[in-house]
């Protein structure tokens, strides 16, 4: 007989973040991961209605029938979120890896009609079917990860139907709960000679019919010298918002162009990148509600400077971390080198790399009040390790997770 009520008993240590989402993700210090000895979560239609220690659940819920787990010798903690991802393409970008290696840049290989465009073509050439099966298996290895809620932008259409195909297929995916952005504004597509003009279109026509159809939650913009300039895209953004988008913005990664602070501006629920700014920016980013998301992978793969981590940190922003997955910048997955970056590169602490994939990237999805924490109310997304919570985000390749449960479901156990 099945029960909607579930009691996951007397895991060793359950870490809750519930001290990080009190903070809202600001200035982590490691009792903020909210650390619970023979802790239990018992759930109800997916929601969390108790967490505690098993020998304080309350006698109302000890009465309640219910399907028992039991979390011995496990460590459990908020399901990650992967917040920045471009997990639909077709074709690899290999090529310009090693073009890069012989001493072109990323701007002149996309100058040079490569880089964006070259995914751009294959992405408009692919079938449906084909996009669809990639992006699956790439969804899937996210979940074996302990992902639980994951982004995916659009972006590598540049027309109404190829950008529809992106989203349509985007909505297709399942196995983690999955959110889209529509990312039509990435690079100019080779049919237009002026960024205005394509950014008029998208937001004239584009934007609206997106809407209707329901296909993205919010609207991403590469701010960049060379793709989009700030200027540009103001007219474009307050279209977007005003359709009841949100907004995230690709953000000073190349060049200091304005995007961090564009973003505070449209109150984004994220900055994306942040590495070329300066106290200004830095400053402003900290007094906002936008989140700074950190993408370390591709700084590694474009051997460019790391975001300052620890200066954000210190000046009260809330941080995200994700791999920016997608065939060029970032043709990685694994989480555990992004979280292994922030620690060796960025100075970052393991509470504060720990907050960051949990309830930091759950802000920068502003999908708080969903996941991110595992406090009464919210989603029971969680993961389960054998391992040590010091052993996360160290061992790159390494198998950390034994069961991960979304909505209080068993999604992946390894
Ligand atoms: O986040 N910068 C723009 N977008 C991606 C790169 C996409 C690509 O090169 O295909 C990024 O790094
Ligand atoms: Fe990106």
């Amino acid at each position: 007989m099945k029960y909607a009520n579930q009691y996951f008993r007397n895991a060793d240590l359950v870490l809750t973040l519930s001290g990080a989402a009190k903070k809202n993700g600001r200035k982590i210090k490691e009792m903020d991961l909210g650390f619970m000895s023979k802790g239990s979560i018992w759930c109800e239609n997916g929601k969390i209605v108790w967490i505690g220690k098993d020998k304080n659940l309350p006698l109302a819920l000890v009465k309640k029938k219910s399907v028992e787990y039991n979390l011995k010798g496990m460590t459990v903690l908020p399901g990650f979120v992967e917040c920045h991802t471009h997990s639909v393409f077709a074709g690899h970008r290999a090529d310009e890896f090693e073009m890069r290696q012989n001493g072109r840049s990323y701007s002149e290989i996309a100058a040079g009609g490569g880089g964006i465009l070259s995914t751009v073509k294959a992405v408009r050439k692919a079938k449906n079917l084909d996009l669809l099966n990639q992006a699956q298996q790439r969804v899937d290895q996210f979940k074996q990860q302990g992902v639980t809620t994951l982004e995916i932008k659009s972006g590598y259409g540049l027309n109404l139907r190829s950008e529809i195909k992106m989203l349509s297929v985007i909505k297709k995916l399942n196995g983690v709960r999955i959110t889209s952005t529509f990312l039509g504004a990435h690079a100019l597509p080779p049919e237009y000679k002026s960024y205005e003009r394509y950014l008029a279109d998208l937001g004239q026509s584009y934007l609206p019919l997106i809407k209707k159809r329901k296909l993205a939650d919010r609207v991403d913009v590469f701010i960049e010298k060379g793709f989009f300039e700030s200027v540009a895209v103001s007219n474009f953004l307050q279209i977007a918002k005003n359709l009841g988008f949100a907004v995230t913005l690709h953000a000073d990664q190349l060049s200091l162009s304005g995007g961090t602070e564009l973003a505070v501006d449209f109150h984004a629920d994220s900055a994306d990148h942040v590495i070329c700014v300066g106290d200004r920016q830095i400053q402003k980013l900290a007094n906002s509600q936008t989140v700074a998301v950190l993408l370390p992978a591709a700084d590694l793969y474009l051997k460019c400077a790391y975001p300052p981590a620890r200066k954000m940190i210190d000046a009260g922003a809330c941080v995200a971390l994700a791999t920016d997955f997608n065939p060029g910048t970032s043709p990685t997955q694994n989480l555990n080198l992004v979280g292994l970056l922030a620690r060796l590169n960025m100075q970052m602490t393991l509470p504060e790399v720990i907050c960051a994939y949990t309830y930091g990237a759950a802000r920068a999805l502003r999908m708080e009040n969903l996941c991110g924490s595992l406090e009464v109310g919210k989603s029971a997304d969680f993961i389960c390790t054998k391992k040590d919570w010091s052993e996360l985000f160290y061992s790159v390749g390494a198998r950390d997770i034994d069961a991960t449960y979304i909505s209080g479901k068993l999604s992946a156990a390894l």
